[in-house]
């Protein structure tokens, strides 16, 4: 299984990273929402922001976030290796991170983690378990990059994956009959104007 992981061996070396001007004002638009002194809240959305531009989060992408916001290295590091957020390594063009916590796995998480697992090549997906993605109402679930695709069972996980293959963007969401995380079959409170 093509896993994203920290291993070092599996990293390959970047030995520069600098902000593109536009991402350099990003991350200054967002260490400016915090009190002068207090820059180092900004560090996932600066980290974002790096991941963003270089397509994964080298360790110069990390010192260079370090610097910007007066931090030790080793503590955007903390960071950068603890939120699955954040991929250490290349990835494929899709990251497929797939949610294997309780309410997902009493709800087949093993099949959808199966069908990813067969799809994945490293190029064009790559997978990632990850802990509750905080969706659990419409579980299964698997955020493909930015997007939750949810109520999935085998057969749906591989629609989508086979759609995403034909380079199309299937709809995010519930890929069952289910508006948002009402009821499945439709809302059965609030239902007056
Ligand atoms: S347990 Fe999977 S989204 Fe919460």
């Amino acid at each position: 299984m093509s896993m994203i992981t920290a291993d070092p061996q599996d990293v390959p070396k970047v030995e520069h990273f600098a902000f593109t001007p536009e991402n350099l004002e990003k991350a200054k638009a967002l260490m400016a929402n915090y009190p002068p002194g207090r820059q180092a809240s900004a560090v996932i959305g600066v980290l974002d922001v790096a991941q963003r531009q270089h397509g994964w989060l080298p360790r110069a992408a990390m010192d260079e976030a370090a610097k910007l916001l007066d931090m030790a290295p080793i503590r955007v590091y903390e960071i950068a290796t603890f939120y699955t957020m954040f991929q250490l390594k290349p990835k494929g063009r899709y990251l497929l991170q797939v949610c294997t916590t309780t309410p997902c796995w009493l709800r087949g998480s093993d099949a959808i983690m199966k069908a990813c697992e067969e799809a994945v090549d490293g190029k064009t997906f790559s997978l990632q378990e990850v802990e509750c993605l905080g969706a659990c109402v419409n579980a299964p679930v698997v955020q493909i990059n930015d997007d939750f695709y949810e109520d999935l069972d085998a057969d749906s996980m591989k629609k989508v994956l086979d759609a995403f293959r034909r380079g199309e963007t299937p709809k995010p969401g519930p890929q069952v009959d289910r508006q948002t995380s009402a009821p499945v079959g439709g809302p059965t409170t609030l239902k007056s104007e």
